[in-house]
């Protein structure tokens, strides 16, 4: 379980990269505890804090206020490769692409193992069927789809018991979507793990045992997503409906 206490994150803008003219809280003050065995989906509007905060439990970002405890333990001044080592993984919202590297080198080190049978295993996990697709370079040429599945495939190698997902979706084809919800949780299950996943798309909303919608860097509402709709509704914001619901919202495109 990952325990967060009053966690902030606050950017200072400057003018010319010299003086602060302003501060800028990007994350608010959010408390919440996120249990072992539960799928947590994480929504909102663009730009409201979601993978600010998916970085912050990372260890990407440091926070400016708050601590971070994970199964019991204080991780806040924890680096990336610690948490890394303690089970924590996460999947970038735009995964980087490595010149040089293929996607047999990111699973050997992933999941520690480099025999063929393991691999072909875990690639099929994520939909992946050909052998051939382990010695693609991880570089520009692989599509948006491609990418996201490679990432995918690299978490689900290393059994973590905390899985992070930032909108795993993207650029995922519609046939692909509900199996990858069933892999999540089932992933989940066998590891006795919590997983947290950023997600606009109701397949993943709906998998979640816990909705957080997340609002100006603060948790607006948790719980399910019948709560979550008519929330939604009441402040007419467009995320989880293509429709809008208010006439006048400046957040709503028609
Ligand atoms: N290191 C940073 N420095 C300055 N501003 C930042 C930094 N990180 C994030 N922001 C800003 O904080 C806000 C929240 O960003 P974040 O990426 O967390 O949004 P999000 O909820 O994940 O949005 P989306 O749904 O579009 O992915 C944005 O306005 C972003 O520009
Ligand atoms: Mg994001």
């Amino acid at each position: 379980m990952i325990e967060l206490q009053n966690l902030s994150f606050e950017v200072h803008e400057t003018n010319n990269g010299s003086d602060t003219i302003a501060v800028r809280s990007i994350i608010s003050d959010i408390s919440f505890t996120f249990e072992s065995g539960k799928i947590y989906a994480v929504t909102g509007p663009n730009g409201s804090g979601k993978s600010t905060l998916a970085k912050l439990i990372m260890g990407i970002h440091a926070p400016s206020r708050g601590m971070i405890r994970f199964m019991d333990e204080d991780i806040t001044g924890m680096a990336i490769d610690e948490r890394s080592r303690a089970g924590i993984a996460y999947g970038f919202q735009h995964p980087a692409r490595f010149k040089g590297t293929t996607f047999r080198d990111l699973l050997a080190i992933a999941s520690g193992q480099d025999d063929e049978d393991t691999l072909a295993r875990i690639i099929s996990r994520v939909g992946i069927c050909s052998m051939d697709f382990l010695d693609k370079p991880v570089d520009a040429k692989l599509s948006g789809g491609e990418i996201k599945k490679i990432e995918m495939a690299t978490i689900i190698a290393r059994n973590p018991k905390l899985a992070i997902y930032d909108e795993p979706d993207t650029g995922i084809d519609l046939w692909t979507i509900q199996p990858m919800v069933d892999l999540i949780r089932r992933e989940n299950r066998k590891n006795n793990a919590t997983t947290i996943v950023v997600s606009h798309n109701r397949a993943f909303l709906e998998a979640a045992d816990t909705l957080l919608l997340i609002k100006d860097g603060k948790i607006a509402y948790t719980g399910d997503m019948d709560g979550a709709e008519s929330m939604l509704d009441d402040q007419g914001v467009c995320t989880l409906n293509d429709l809008c619901r208010e006439e006048n919202n400046a957040e709503c495109y028609r």
